[in-house]
């Protein structure tokens, strides 16, 4: 969900305008997902890495969470979302970590869409992570997969992304889903985050159809 504080910028507003308009956004993309049939849907709210920003703007950011979790998750609940963590637990206050649980909890068995969200969530912490709760398992070398690696990465049953759309422009990965990205298809559109509508979305599914995707082989069909 990048872009946000330039889109703030844009329009001469502080960069927490800009989240908060971001996060206004999730909600939109979402219903598209939904209507466009998408079954998992993960957003990179905040990164391991965006602990470095100024104090302020980490701040406003828990509030902007914990609020939406608030005003959001009945609603969220009612449509039929699943939502999942994706990162480390550790970190985050005690207030907003309830807030997390209480929605996890509340939400667990609906399936008519899964929202994954990324949050405290780095790709390589992510890696980390995995391979000291292998460690600790016990599980022996020799019966170390890609499978057993997939299940110990937060995402532990979803399915590899298809497409991970990156908005305002950037070409990085930012330490997204490194893993699971392997065979993603990479959406990339210079639109800020918030401006990300559901016209937008269209478009990249869109791009997405026509790729070609082949895993590494001559043809797939
Ligand atoms: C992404 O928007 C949102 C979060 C990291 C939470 P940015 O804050 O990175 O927006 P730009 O890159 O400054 O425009
Ligand atoms: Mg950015």
């Amino acid at each position: 969900m990048d872009g946000n504080g330039r889109w703030a910028r844009q329009r001469r507003l502080p960069r927490l305008a800009g989240h908060r308009a971001g996060t206004e956004n999730i909600r939109r993309v979402l219903t598209g997902c939904v209507e466009f049939g998408i079954k998992v849907l993960t957003i990179y709210a905040f990164s391991t890495e965006n602990w470095k920003r100024p104090e302020e703007e980490v701040k406003g950011l828990m509030s902007i969470f914990a609020r939406v979790i608030d005003r959001e998750l009945n609603e969220l609940h009612r449509e039929g979302v699943q939502l999942r963590p994706v990162g480390r637990m550790e970190g985050i206050s005690k207030s907003l970590k309830a807030k997390v649980h209480q929605a996890i909890d509340l939400t667990k068995d609906n399936d008519r869409i899964v929202l994954n969200v990324a949050f405290n969530y780095g790709g390589r912490a992510e890696i980390v992570d995995a391979v000291k709760r292998i460690i600790r398992d016990g599980v022996q070398a020799e019966d170390v997969t890609e499978e057993v690696i997939g299940r110990y990465l937060y995402t532990t049953d979803c399915p590899d992304p298809d497409l991970i759309i990156r908005t305002s422009g950037e070409f990085r990965t930012s330490n997204f889903l490194l893993w699971q990205a392997a065979y993603a298809e990479y959406y990339v559109t210079p639109t800020y985050w918030p401006d990300f509508n559901k016209e937008e979305l269209y478009k990249a599914l869109t791009a997405y159809s026509q790729r070609d995707r082949r895993f590494g082989e001559v043809q797939v069909k």
